[in-house]
């Protein structure tokens, strides 16, 4: 049987957080979800691929409670002490062994996941299992970076898709039958390649379950 080799995200959990380009962009997906889907103060929020929970605690101060899903228990971890330091209460990590069977929680409010769907090898089972997890209503935001050329990591080794186009990742949305779906731009990353300065887009793709 192959093992798929994937990045390590424990390796780089410390360290996370230091890179400017990288906070500037949870920000912005912060912002895009607020305009998109107005967070409410009821609301039982799910962020799938949290990481260190950058985009998760810009969140967090506008709904009930929210709970952080990762692969990776190093990044958790580091969510975990920060969400200790600033006092926290009203949030849960959960860790998903990607080889054992695994189910997210019931009665979702809001399902948010920020650059994480690029390294899942599978999204159309995952999106069902979203789908089955959210209250009638509920919304999902997903973003991702725009279908690229495959230079965006530094090493992309292990990661299983090159972003996705609009078409495809509203079509993933559609078959998992979530409805009102529609897609804005929210931030252009620069990095520097080859010299230049190459741009990616990064998506948000907002859909009704
Ligand atoms: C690029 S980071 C983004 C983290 C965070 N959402 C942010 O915006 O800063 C991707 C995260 O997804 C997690 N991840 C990778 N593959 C995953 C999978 N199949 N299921 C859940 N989490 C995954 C990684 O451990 C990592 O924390």
């Amino acid at each position: 049987m192959t093992q798929h080799i994937r990045p390590d995200f424990d390796s780089r959990a410390s360290q996370w957080d230091n890179l400017p380009r990288r906070v500037a962009l949870a920000r912005a997906v912060v912002e895009a979800i607020i305009a998109e889907a107005d967070p409410q103060p009821g609301m039982r929020m799910l962020d799938y691929g949290a990481g260190t929970g950058l985009v998760t605690l810009g969140l967090l101060p506008l709904v009930r409670e929210a709970i952080a899903v990762d692969s990776s228990r190093g990044m958790l971890e580091q969510l975990e002490t920060k969400a200790k330091e600033a006092g926290i209460t009203n949030l849960q990590t959960c860790f998903i062994d990607l080889d054992s069977e695994w189910h997210l929680p019931q009665g979702i409010d809001l399902l948010v996941s920020s650059m994480t769907m690029h390294h899942v090898p599978e999204p159309a089972p995952l999106m069902a299992h979203f789908k089955e997890c959210m209250n009638p209503g509920a919304q999902l935001c997903i973003a991702d970076l725009e279908l690229e050329d495959g230079s965006f990591h530094d090493d992309a080794t292990g990661i299983p898709h090159k972003g996705f186009s609009v078409k495809d990742m509203e079509g993933y949305f559609r078959e998992a039958g979530f409805v009102d779906v529609r897609t804005v731009l929210v931030i252009a990353v620069k990095k520097e390649r080859e010299g230049a300065i190459q741009e990616y887009p990064v998506n948000l793709t907002i859909g009704k379950a």
